[in-house]
């Protein structure tokens, strides 16, 4: 976009992005929920050009929620069709760009072919280092802390953690994303101001960006502009904004800046 200059912005490490109106899209046009589906993978498809070539780190898609198998079954199977054709097609080429493929989310539930498709994927990839993509798929955010909750209750159980060594950091270490920095902004697309069991946890002091636009028509500039807003807002972590500034000013000084 020619009107953001993107050596001048501070840009998030982490974006996720709640990647809503697909089927309002595909309704508009008076066609069927699924049509939308279809060009929202072109929309993710620019989506992850753009991480990639603006240097951000992490690109967490929300895909398929755990919720999301209560929908009609003709849109379910179609949502998976394209999950499995999108990941046919399209890994070779995030892997020659460097990318590193995660799917994140109680896997078990998919077919022993998408299974083996993600698995293949996430091996193919996992030593890329230009962007890391991690595909929210039947991922709920109260699963992924019930499933953190579960594995430190096992440890206990197997007497490698005492109860009282039970921190904030020890079940962080047991959620999704654990390895990576927690997302810094999280955009919605689709009008909705809400989360809808998106990363819970991770989410606890992202900057949230909502856009109107429906997600197929999430393009570079759309992505630009949230990007552009997120590096304008000061981010306090509890703190005031004086000391904020302080510890900025405090930085520079030590750092020689
Ligand atoms: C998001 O678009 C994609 C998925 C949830 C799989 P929707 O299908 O929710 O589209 P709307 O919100 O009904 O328009
Ligand atoms: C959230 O969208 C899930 C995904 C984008 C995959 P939904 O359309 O399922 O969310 P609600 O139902 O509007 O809260
Ligand atoms: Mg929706």
């Amino acid at each position: 976009m020619d009107t953001i200059d993107f050596e001048q912005l501070r840009l998030p490490k982490h974006v996720a992005i709640i990647m809503d109106g697909n089927g309002r899209w595909a309704q508009l046009r008076g066609k069927h929920r699924t049509f939308g589906h279809k060009a929202g993978a072109e929309a993710v498809r620019r989506a992850v050009t753009f991480a990639r070539q603006k240097g951000i780190q992490s690109l967490t898609l929300f895909a398929f929620s755990s919720e999301n198998w209560k929908r009609p079954e003709q849109e379910v199977s179609v949502l998976m069709d394209l999950f499995f054709t999108v990941l046919k097609r399209e890994v070779k080429k995030l892997h020659k760009h460097q990318v590193r493929v995660r799917v994140v989310g109680d896997k078990r539930a998919f077919s022993a072919k998408l299974q083996q498709r993600i698995n293949e994927a996430e091996q193919l990839t996992e030593n890329n280092t230009a962007l890391t993509l991690n595909i929210a798929a039947n991922y709920g955010g109260r699963w992924d802390i019930t499933q953190a909750a579960k594995q430190l209750a096992s440890d206990v159980q197997e007497g490698k953690l005492g109860l009282d060594d039970i921190s904030e950091d020890k079940l962080a270490e047991q959620l999704c994303l654990a390895e990576q920095p927690a997302p810094d902004l999280l955009i919605r697309t689709g009008g909705e101001h809400r989360v809808s069991n998106f990363l819970l946890w991770q989410l606890a002091y992202a900057e949230f960006y909502f856009a109107d636009v429906l997600w197929p028509d999430f393009d570079e500039q759309a992505f630009a502009r949230a990007v552009a807003d997120f590096s304008c807002r000061e981010r306090r972590f509890g703190l005031t904004s004086e000391q904020v500034q302080q510890a900025i000013l405090d930085t520079d000084v030590t750092s020689g800046e």
